[in-house]
């Protein structure tokens, strides 16, 4: 218990040094790799749910959440334990209305039942007492308002590892400091629905994003076939100054992410109301049972994730199309499909993909594969070959290149694998 108190202490405390503040307020301006795209993903997130025209955030930091929506014209009263953050914020609301208070998440210094919203962006996240936490975050909320806020996804953790992993497990192992700041709290969606009938709450949404972009928290299940991959980091690195790229990545997460489950992204955007309705929650719950039953089924296609999606399949086909145009695009979502095209079997990915663009991904996927088995063979020649024989031009050895261009031909030509695809 000492190890988790030291943690909440330390994650509030790491707030109140001036340069961090000033760090962080530069970060979330920054227009860097995935910042802005995850910003736009979060603060469209805490909009849309936003319930009524009173708003009490949370943890407020630089105010990116609030500060639009104060914008809109909702009475905003932000709260943090860093006056450092208060500070930035009063700056950057620029004489905007806003109510700035010091205060803890576990002490807010507002009246009972005097909001319709509260949100929290990266707050929870920090935090191992979300079961202390929720309910006096509830009292604060009207009957029927509402509380939003993003925690980490510990099923997708699950199903990506393969193991039944526990909260207990995520917490900081005793006398491993170090552990303490890497520390994010992870629910899984079982729990929630525990906490919620127990704490009068109702489950309006959980919303899975960051599916494919997380910057911090790479999707554990594609982390394998992208990590460390410099052209991954590439193309994520224009999302920042590529606004078709950004625009196709929003629809991406929308239509493909948000409506799925917390199986399928680390990163969830939890949105409970404050009434007591144990029926929804188990009716919610029994969905989202469903729902994942058809992302393990052992082969899967778009018409089967329809009923769930915000489109028909063929609108959600068109608009991808359209979204595909640009080139860049294309290499993003291969990118992204690689692994499913690696499990044709299981997935249908001529259901989801335009004809043309499907055509051209089994294209690049095979040109891949070959490319990688033509450099191991003629790499392991060039390894058997006497030195004297090494064909050197103007410096260069080219033998390994003559001997990958004899080897792809034969793979081709004379062996028939992926006959058809050479151009
Ligand atoms: C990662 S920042 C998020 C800021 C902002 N919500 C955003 O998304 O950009 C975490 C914020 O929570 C505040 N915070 C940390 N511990 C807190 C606590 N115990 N009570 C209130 N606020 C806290 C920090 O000062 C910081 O402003």
């Amino acid at each position: 218990m000492a190890n988790v108190d030291r943690l909440i202490n330390w994650k509030t405390d790491a707030w109140k040094d001036p340069q961090m503040v000033a760090w962080y307020s530069r970060r979330m301006v920054e227009n860097s790799g995935t910042n802005r795209l995850n910003n736009a993903l979060e603060t469209s997130l805490i909009a849309q749910y936003c319930l009524g025209e009173t708003v009490l955030d949370v943890g407020i930091g630089t105010g990116r959440a609030s500060l639009p929506l104060v914008r809109e014209g909702k009475q905003v009263t932000g709260v943090d334990s860093s006056q450092a953050m208060l500070d930035e914020t009063r700056r950057l609301a620029d004489g905007l209305p806003i109510t700035l208070i010091p205060g803890d998440v576990l002490d807010l210094p507002v009246a009972n039942q005097s909001y319709d919203t509260l949100c929290a962006l990266n707050v929870l996240t920090h935090f191992p007492h979300w079961r202390e936490v929720l309910p006096h975050w509830a009292s604060k909320v009207k009957p029927g308002g509402r509380l939003v806020f993003d925690v980490y996804s510990l099923d997708h953790l699950r199903v990506a590892t393969g193991k039944a992993l526990t909260e207990a497990d995520m917490l900081p192992r005793e006398g491993d400091d170090s552990s303490i700041s890497r520390f994010n709290l992870r629910i899984a969606v079982e729990d929630l629905v525990t906490a919620a009938d127990q704490m009068g709450l109702t489950i309006v949404a959980v919303v899975p994003y960051r599916g494919f972009f997380g910057s911090t928290d790479t999707n554990q299940l594609l982390a394998p076939w992208l990590e460390g991959q410099q052209r991954w980091e590439r193309l994520l690195s224009w999302l920042a100054t590529d606004q078709r790229m950004l625009d196709c990545a929003l629809f991406l997460e929308k239509h493909f992410i948000a409506p799925l489950t917390s199986q399928v992204s680390g990163k969830l955007m939890l949105v409970l109301d404050h009434r007591p309705d144990p029926s929804a929650n188990a009716r919610w719950l029994a969905r989202n049972t469903e729902m994942n039953a058809i992302l393990a089924s052992e082969r899967l296609s778009l018409p089967m994730l329809t009923p769930y999606l915000p489109a028909s399949a063929e609108q959600i086909c068109d608009q991808l199309a359209q979204h595909l145009l640009p080139l860049r695009n294309q290499m993003l979502l291969y990118r992204i499909v690689k692994p499913m095209l690696a499990n044709a079997q299981r997935f249908d990915l001529a259901s989801l993909l335009p004809d043309p663009v499907f055509g051209r991904f089994v294209d690049w996927f095979r040109r891949e594969l070959l490319d990688q088995m033509a450099s191991r063979v003629a790499g392991h020649w060039s390894t058997c070959l006497p030195a004297e024989q090494a064909t050197h031009y103007e410096g260069v050895d080219v033998a390994v290149a003559t001997q990958y261009a004899l080897t792809e031909r034969l793979l081709t030509e004379h062996l028939g694998r992926f006959s058809g695809v050479r151009t």
